[in-house]
């Protein structure tokens, strides 16, 4: 028997491809209004969007895109995990701009709750990897406990909505035992965690609203027509077993977790977008093959968080056309950050920089079923011209007869004005059509530039049949 199904919607999961930062919240912004929920379905708030409107800057680390965009719904998933402190703030924040989420956001009554034993773990461990100190690894390790001494570890949402002042207790037993046992317990740690035990009874209350209890809510959703974008936190090499451990997220980044945080069933699933970044950054430590300067760089990096050097330091010291025109691969790294504004957004703290490394971008491409790419900041190839690439550089598979590094014709920042696919320089278009052979996928569009309209579609999704 067939079954049919009329008004059956589908989901469409996007993830950044390398390690985060690709800007996926650009291509959301652009694809969103073809959607009726985008959703998110793990981490937390250890990922970021800034959206600049008339009004001022919002800082979304939490609530899915698409809060501007007044038909959608929003849907924080299971695989999450909440940080309620910073919900409210960035609730504030939305308010403030009088956008009402009254209705429009859900959120699942089993996301894992972040303690303040969370994030005094994770402030405490967090050099080693260079975590963002979110509470995400002990979060997460905690829902994998489940028990400890006799005491659960695990808080969902619904477990703090039932019992606030009994969550309450058992964080503040949480983190005291941590504190004593770990040296920490100072008086401003103290002060510290009160003023998080405090404030967090209020917090809950605030949520309460948008809390989704039902985890058919979003398979009903679709099963009754809409249409989901999911959209991925952190990146493919940042899954805790896809990237590289210990360097790597706490929860998965791959596309088919979105059928497990994000509580949709996979026959919903259309298509899996990727976003990827031309030239590439990545923050915190841990293997990075095509880097510029390699260990060096790395050195640096590692150097410049310790001391607090960041963007100011350098636009200070440095300048930037001679390191450019530098033959030092580590110089030139320092150049293409300064010109292509690598820095994180809030701290300020350089990114590490490397070329586009098309061996990895295939590996993943296959590994976890990437249909389409978008490749963002292909104008900044164009500062490839004068150095001592005289080219734009990419990492390929070494073969007998060339290496990893191949250096491709350049284009000129002069000829970018175009944003028509057919008026762009020939040199661009050769470059798609080499990133797409070496990766296997079509390139669906290029971000030309930091405005969130730079962008040149070649193709729409829903045109592409696989
Ligand atoms: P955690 O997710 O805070 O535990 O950090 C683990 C690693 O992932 C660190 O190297 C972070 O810098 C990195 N990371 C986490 N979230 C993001 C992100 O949104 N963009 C880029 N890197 C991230």
């Amino acid at each position: 028997m067939t079954v049919v199904h009329p008004t059956r919607g589908y989901a469409d999961v996007l993830v950044g491809l390398q390690y985060g930062d690709e800007g996926k919240a650009k291509i959301i912004d652009l694809l969103a209004p073809d959607y009726d929920i985008v959703a998110r379905f793990n981490g937390g708030a250890n990922a970021g969007h800034t959206i600049d409107t008339p009004q001022g800057r919002v800082v979304l680390q939490q609530v899915p895109c698409a809060i501007f965009q007044p038909g959608t719904l929003l849907y924080i998933g299971s695989g999450c995990a909440v940080n309620l402190w910073k919900l409210v703030a960035e609730l504030d924040q939305i308010a403030a701009h009088g956008v009402d989420l009254t209705g429009r956001l859900h959120v699942s009554d089993r996301a894992a709750v972040v303690q303040p034993v969370h994030l005094i773990v994770d402030e405490r461990n967090s050099a080693g990897i260079g975590t963002t100190k979110n509470g995400m690894g002990p979060c997460y390790a905690d829902r994998a406990y489940r028990m400890r001494g006799g005491a659960r570890t695990n808080l969902q949402l619904r477990d703090v909505l039932a019992d606030p002042a009994g969550t309450v207790a058992a964080m503040r037993a949480a983190a005291e035992a941590e504190l004593a046992a770990s040296g920490g317990d100072t008086a401003a740690a103290h002060r510290d965690l009160e003023e998080r035990l405090t404030s967090f009874a209020a917090c809950v209350e605030r949520v309460r609203g948008y809390v989704q209890p039902r985890r058919t809510w979003l398979a009903e959703q679709v099963g009754a027509g809409a249409r989901v974008l999911f959209e991925g936190a952190q990146s493919m090499m940042l899954d805790v077993v896809h990237g590289d451990q210990p360097y790597v997220t706490a929860s998965h980044t791959v596309p088919a977790y979105a059928y497990v945080g994000g509580d949709l069933p996979p026959r919903f699933h259309r298509y899996t977008i990727g976003v990827a970044k031309a030239v590439m950054s990545r923050v915190g430590n841990g293997p990075f093959p095509s880097e510029l300067g390699a260990e060096r760089s790395a050195a640096y990096f590692a150097q410049a968080v310790s001391t607090g050097r960041g963007r100011a330091e350098e636009h200070a010291e440095f300048d930037v056309q001679l390191l450019r025109a530098s033959t030092d691969e580590l110089e030139l790294g320092i150049a293409m950050r300064m010109l292509t504004h690598e820095y994180g957004s809030g701290t300020g703290r350089p990114r590490r920089i490397g070329i586009l490394d098309l061996e990895q971008l295939r590996e993943m491409v296959v590994a976890v079923g990437v249909d389409v790419v978008y490749l963002n900041k292909v104008d900044c190839l164009s500062l490839y011209g004068e150095t001592m690439f005289n080219g734009i550089p990419v990492r390929v598979p070494a073969t007998a007869e060339h290496g990893a590094t191949r250096v491709l014709p350049s284009f000129s920042a002069a000829q970018l004005d175009a944003a028509r696919p057919d008026e762009l320089p020939l040199e661009l278009l050769e470059f798609r059509s080499f990133v797409e052979r070496e990766i296997g996928v079509p390139v669906i569009g290029f971000g030309m530039g930091p405005q969130r309209d730079q962008i040149t579609q070649f193709f729409r999704l829903g045109e592409y049949a696989h």
